[in-house]
């Protein structure tokens, strides 16, 4: 079992990786102080159907279980509230704890329910997705509203984050992808080394298993605790993580939650940003070579949607200042920046990178 220690300027919390981190989860449970008085379980159903029982015979506690629906519509004010409901009729206090158990649907839904159940208690991230690795270090936790993703949370972090490696072996082949993206976002803004282990160790997606998956969920971990340690509540540098994020979401909201997966989205932005990149700096990057490795993976090319949509939405996301669009660019593999560019830089581009993507 593999410790990663999260470090951030309001908590410092551990991350446990590997094979049997699931039988760590009452020992850690038993450890916080104050003691816990009473235990809230948030899964999906798809998880609860997998791995509820296991969890719950790990524990050494009854613990109250609520299981919301599958998928990204569901991280969604009435869920929020349906969980709200449940913790107060399970008679949770300010002592309790909540379990996020499942993926970063959950973990973001579960995470701003308990940061704002009575003012905030605390809470575990159990995560079970590939795409997980992310969203449960760092604390950002939200809910959607249908005019934005995310766009109502908090911060929060974590008590601990239990990360119990077998979880990830009944994830479908379009979860893995989408789990991917994020680590190939890791590897492009911050560490070039990385980028090229990936490129070798991992030629499909099937070969993230064992040591390999091991390593790459430590080297990707590694990346997002070392950002959030420089900047909690993102005032420079964690925006760095938005790489791919800006066109992503807006993709994400166009298509309506749940159509496109967050890793197939933020995949295409990712593509569309190195495209802008190479305008901006003009110089090569590799879009082409890019391209081609993002594909050889299988991620969909960008939905044909109307340029201008796109950019109004761009324009609606949280990291947009007095209405330019602020996007994080990559002056080279391993390094990037935040940029403001115009509106009309971002509709050319985009324009000339959806022929690009048109003729995959
Ligand atoms: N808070 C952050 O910093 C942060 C960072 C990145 C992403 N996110 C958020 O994370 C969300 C995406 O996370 P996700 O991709 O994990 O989505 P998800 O939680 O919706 O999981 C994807 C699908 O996989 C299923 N699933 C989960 N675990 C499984 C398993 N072990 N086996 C089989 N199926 C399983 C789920 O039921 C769901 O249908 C988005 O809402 C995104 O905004 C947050
Ligand atoms: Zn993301």
């Amino acid at each position: 079992m593999e410790v990663v220690h999260i470090e951030t300027t309001s908590k410092r919390y551990p991350l446990y990786l590997g094979e049997a981190v699931l039988t760590e989860l009452s020992s850690v449970l038993a450890a916080l102080k104050p003691a816990v008085s009473k235990v809230l379980i948030i899964c999906d159903e798809t998880v609860a159907g997998l791995f509820l029982e296991q969890v719950q015979e790990s524990l050494q506690q009854e613990a109250h279980v609520h299981v919301v629906p599958s998928g990204e519509q569901e991280k969604s004010f009435a869920n929020y509230y349906a969980a709200q409901t449940s913790a107060l009729e399970a008679g949770l206090d300010r002592r309790s704890v909540i379990i996020a158990f499942g993926g970063g649907m959950v973990g973001d839904l579960a995470g701003f329910v308990a940061a704002t159940y009575m003012r905030g208690i605390r809470f575990i991230q159990l995560p079970t997705t590939l795409l997980a690795h992310d969203s449960a270090v760092g604390g950002k936790v939200a809910i959607n509203h249908p005019l934005g993703k995310n766009m109502i949370g908090a911060f929060h972090q974590p008590e601990a984050v239990l990360y119990h490696t077998p979880f990830l072996r009944t994830l479908p082949e379009k979860e893995l992808r989408s789990g991917y993206a994020e680590m190939m976002k890791h590897a492009l803004i911050w560490d070039a080394d990385f980028y090229t282990w990936l490129r070798d160790q991992v030629r499909i997606l099937s070969d993230l298993q064992g040591e390999v998956l091991q390593t790459a969920l430590k080297r990707a971990i590694g990346v997002k605790a070392a950002v959030v340690a420089e900047d909690e509540h993102e005032t420079g540098i964690r925006a760095y993580l938005n790489f791919g994020h800006t066109l992503g979401h807006a993709l994400e909201t166009a298509c309506g939650y749940g159509k496109l997966t967050h890793g197939d989205a933020v995949a295409a932005g990712m593509r569309f940003a190195i495209l802008l990149s190479e305008t901006v700096y003009g110089k090569s990057l590799g879009y082409q070579e890019l391209s081609d490795w993002f594909f050889s993976y299988g991620y969909p090319p960008c939905p044909a949607l109307d340029a201008a949509e796109l950019l109004q939405l761009m324009k609606k996301d949280k990291k947009a200042a007095g209405g330019t669009v602020h996007m994080v660019l990559m002056p080279e593999i391993g390094r990037v920046e935040t940029m403001s560019v115009s509106d009309e830089l971002i509709v050319q581009v985009l324009r000339q990178f959806q022929e690009q993507e048109g003729l995959r």
